[in-house]
């Protein structure tokens, strides 16, 4: 179902698109391919909306820190909004403390996409299309992006992304849902419990940038190898958790780059005892806890959000891959096809 939600601040309209499949509800808009709310049954016959999101078009176009955003051209920080690619330099506005976070201030998340509606044999979902001019926040060639959202009769949620280009480019796309388990007003995730398959993480300096370094988890705050609350940690002496506040860092993945989606993740929200499993292509996670929500914003239960009311697990490839060669790759040139897919399954 499509459905007129409300216009953009120069009058641009933006619809609402509504499927459901195995139990999950997904809402969608135009604008940025937002997840506006992904709703899981409750048990008693209701649903429950388990991402953080807004009521109108306005809070977004304003105040929206990512949520549920298609995050693009580049998830997460480039230092200095700068890199060079075959000799080239090529430099990106900075938005984020000298930084480039999130493809810009005029980023994927910002941007109206063209939605198709699809169903597949048991499958149904919709298919988000956006051509990116050559040079648009500063990024190289002209990138042809198509995501798809696919709700299975099992009620996953899967997302493909693919992109091309006419110019050598970098490229790292995700999604920005932010999840609370026990409801988007369900207040802090902190006794969420998190597993994430990765024996080291990148240390970033004080601008949340990688350092370089890939250090174990073993003894720090970042060891999610087997079950533990988000909270448990999370107000240790640890400098990397002072610079982000929180937890604000890249898990690297063991699995490595894979060709097809491995697990990686599970969240389990012990009262409800829902879960979300992750299974994705991609090399690294972003691992973000909410540190930034500070009662401001107030969201589609009419609660505002604090600090650690939700976490975010952002598929990628590597936070600055473009100035840092020995991390994989997120060059992209004409002729091959960018990738990316990831998977979201829940147990209710
Ligand atoms: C990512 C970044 C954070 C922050 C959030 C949104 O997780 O790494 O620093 O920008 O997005 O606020």
């Amino acid at each position: 179902m499509k459905e007129l939600f409300g216009e953009l601040a120069d009058g641009t309209k933006v619809h609402r698109w509504s499927l459901e499949n195995g139990g999950t509800r997904l809402k969608v808009l135009s604008y940025g391919g937002i997840v506006q709310s992904l709703e899981l049954p409750d048990g008693r016959g209701g649903h429950t909306n388990v991402s953080l999101g807004f009521d109108t078009v306005e809070a977004y176009e304003t105040s929206s820190p990512y949520f549920g955003a298609i995050i693009g051209r580049y998830g997460n920080r480039i230092a200095k909004g700068r890199f060079s690619l075959d000799g080239e330099d090529h430099v990106l506005p900075v938005n984020d403390g000298g930084h480039n976070l999130h493809g810009g201030p005029e980023g994927f998340d910002r941007r109206i996409w063209d939605v198709e509606g699809f169903t597949s044999g048991s499958d149904v979902g919709l298919v988000l299309r956006r051509t990116s001019p050559d040079g648009e926040m500063g990024y190289p060639g002209t990138l042809t992006v198509r995501v798809t959202y696919t709700l299975t009769a099992r009620g996953d949620w899967r997302i493909d992304y693919e992109a091309t280009t006419d110019r050598a480019t970098v490229v790292n796309l995700t999604n920005h849902v932010y999840w609370n388990l026990a409801g988007e007003n369900g207040g802090s995730v902190h006794d969420h419990v998190l597993t994430v398959a990765a024996s080291r993480y990148t240390p970033v300096d004080a601008g949340l940038v990688p350092t370089g370094e890939l250090a174990g988890v073993a003894g720090t705050p970042f060891d999610f190898r087997t079950p533990k609350t988000l909270g448990a940690d999370l107000r240790r002496e640890d400098p990397q958790l002072l610079y982000a506040q929180g937890i604000d860092h890249n898990m690297v993945l063991d699995k490595g780059l894979t060709e097809r989606p491995e697990h990686i993740a599970q969240l389990r929200e012990p009262v409800s005892g829902r879960t979300l499993s992750i299974a994705t292509t991609e090399p690294g996670v972003q691992l973000y806890t909410g540190n930034f929500l500070d009662g401001t914003l107030v969201g589609t239960g009419g609660l505002a959000y604090g600090r650690g009311d939700a976490v975010c697990l952002e598929t990628q490839h590597f936070p600055d891959s473009p100035n840092r060669p020995e991390f994989p790759s997120t060059l992209l040139r004409p002729g091959g096809t960018y990738r990316s897919t990831t998977v979201h399954s829940f147990n209710m």
